[in-house]
């Protein structure tokens, strides 16, 4: 449902001292949004006339986030509290933006502070629905919290008609006792707001005006005044403090989890694992414990991620295994493909259906093309390797030569033999044999053998001279601790056994 008679105004202007952050309040993060985002999700999805954010502290920060999802931003300097935002919406909505007649011709206005990003669209709709047919100056949408406190609580009388909010500071040792509070969601009527927002008064703590205090004003007036009991009380989680953060981070993560494992995902310890908001995953994938699925994830039906795996911006084809411990970033891995355990692939990495990748394994911007294994102990940067190509273990593109990044292409079925360092910028035909140990410097060309290495010598009877040596230096030392004259024959400081010469 479109509220169509509605315009939203996002309160999210204040500092959040409680934080005590240099990050403005609503730029904090959680659920993998920052606050202000997932309020404006909510609201805009609502299909309201207009959204407004009202911002102080980092006005353009939180401008570059909500401006792209379709809401405005409207300043209040300096920020004289909640009841002051709304007089600077006020004025913001009897001037139209530019190029956008509207907001003035509103007759309700939805308030959401910019702090409580659990809300839903179905609440706000739920609650502009109700306030539009109750013909009340302003639907106050309440929860029942088990620990209320820090939060306005709703003060009714015996008949259960609302009087006023009061705040947890000005309240009564009893009042502390209610448990119904304000979520600083409201649906008022505009005509009967406006008035009231002049007589408030900084008559608090905090010397700010309250748009709390516009609840009383109108029940004075003889205005209908009612609240909404939230059906679902986590909803109205603030996020005033680092705890209170890390709760309602906890609330987004459970919800994710939820609509995943719903979708026919089984995920291990749920609890332990950790899925930002766009992340999809496919049926009959396991995710194991201890797992993170960051930023535009996709993750095909029929995987695995085993416990201890970070995959961020990554596509993952159907039937791929991500083994224990590996981290893959802004990577392409095909159907079927193995990687891990310990595997680190990143920046634009791509492997392609059947390709391998085994433990101490990094690759950077690289294509392993189909069945391509490249097991142990290995990186591959700025490379491209052909199908079913081995590459031994240890092996080492050289792609940086202190200025620039340059390429390797290996071809189909070569055989790269252990130890091998390929200095790019660097070819090896379909087929070749690199020998372990070499260090490439010159193309291969295809169906070659190519070795690069010195030579073994190999000198028989070596070994048991060097240790009678050993054993006579020893024998010397000894005899010298025990007050002989120490031998003049004993070897000079830092003499070694000369090496032979190799070839
Ligand atoms: C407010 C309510 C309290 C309610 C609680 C729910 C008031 C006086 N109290 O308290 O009844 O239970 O929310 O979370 O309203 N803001 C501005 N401009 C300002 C001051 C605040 O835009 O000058 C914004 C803040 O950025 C925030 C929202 O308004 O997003 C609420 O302000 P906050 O200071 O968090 O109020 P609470 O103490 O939580
Ligand atoms: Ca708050």
């Amino acid at each position: 449902m479109a509220v169509a008679d509605f315009v939203i105004v996002v309160l999210a202007a204040g500092k959040g001292t409680r934080l005590k952050s240099r990050v403005g309040k609503v730029l904090h993060r959680a659920g993998g949004r920052t606050l202000v985002e997932h309020v404006v999700r909510a609201a805009v999805a609502t299909r309201p006339k207009d959204v407004l954010v009202i911002v102080g502290h980092q006005a353009e920060d939180v401008a570059a986030v909500i401006t792209p999802l379709g809401a405005r931003t409207v300043v209040q300097e300096p920020q004289r509290g909640t009841g002051h935002a709304m007089q600077v919406a006020r004025d913001a909505l009897r001037q139209p933006a530019p190029g956008k007649a509207i907001g003035k011709s509103a007759k309700y206005a939805l308030v959401v502070p910019g702090d409580a990003p659990l809300i839903r669209t179905k609440t706000l709709e739920a609650l502009a629905r109700a306030h539009a047919a109750s013909g009340a100056s302003v639907t106050i949408l309440s929860a029942m919290l088990p620990d209320p406190t820090g939060y306005g609580r709703i003060l009714r009388r015996r008949d259960g008609s609302v009087a006023a909010i009061v705040e947890e500071k000005a309240a009564t040792p009893e009042q502390r006792q209610i448990r119904e509070v304000n979520s600083s969601t409201y649906a008022f009527t505009l005509e009967k707001l406006w008035p009231c927002l002049d007589e408030l008064r900084p008559e608090n703590v905090h010397h700010e005006l309250y748009l709390t205090d516009a609840i009383a004003l109108l029940d004075q007036r003889g205005e209908k005044v009612i609240a909404e009991v939230a059906f679902d009380p986590q909803e109205i989680l603030g996020c005033n403090t680092r705890a209170e953060l890390a709760e309602v981070d906890r609330v987004f993560r459970a919800r994710k989890r939820a609509e995943l494992m719903y979708a026919g995902v089984t995920i291990q310890l749920p609890e332990t694992v950790l899925i930002d908001p766009e992340v999809t995953v496919g049926a009959d994938t396991v995710i194991e414990p201890a797992v993170q699925l960051l930023g535009a994830t996709r993750i095909g039906a029929n995987c695995t991620v085993r416990t201890g795996s970070v995959i961020a911006d990554s596509v993952l084809a159907d039937s791929v295994t991500v083994r224990q411990h590996c981290l893959v970033t802004n990577c392409r891995l095909g159907a079927g493909v193995v990687v891990g355990p310990f595997a680190h692939l990143r920046d634009g990495a791509e492997l392609r259906p059947g390709a391998r990748v085994g433990n101490y394994v990094e690759v950077k911007k690289s294509v392993l093309h189909e069945g391509v294994k490249a097991m142990h102990l290995t990186y591959l940067g700025d490379a491209e390797v052909g199908r079913d190509t081995n590459v031994g273990a240890g092996t080492i593109t050289c792609n940086y030569d202190g200025v620039r990044k340059n390429p390797t292409k290996i071809g189909a079925r070569v055989f790269v033999g252990s130890g091998t360092e390929l200095v790019a910028p660097i070819q090896v035909g379909d087929g070749a044999y690199i020998a372990a140990g070499s260090t490439i410097t010159e193309n291969i060309p295809a169906e070659s053998l190519a070795i690069a290495r010195e030579r073994q010598v190999t000198k028989p009877g070596w070994a048991a001279v060097r240790r009678a040596e050993i054993e006579k230096t020893k024998t010397e030392k000894r005899k010298s601790k025990l007050g002989s004259k120490p031998s003049t024959k004993k070897l000079p400081k830092g003499r070694r056994v000369r090496r032979s010469k190799r070839r």
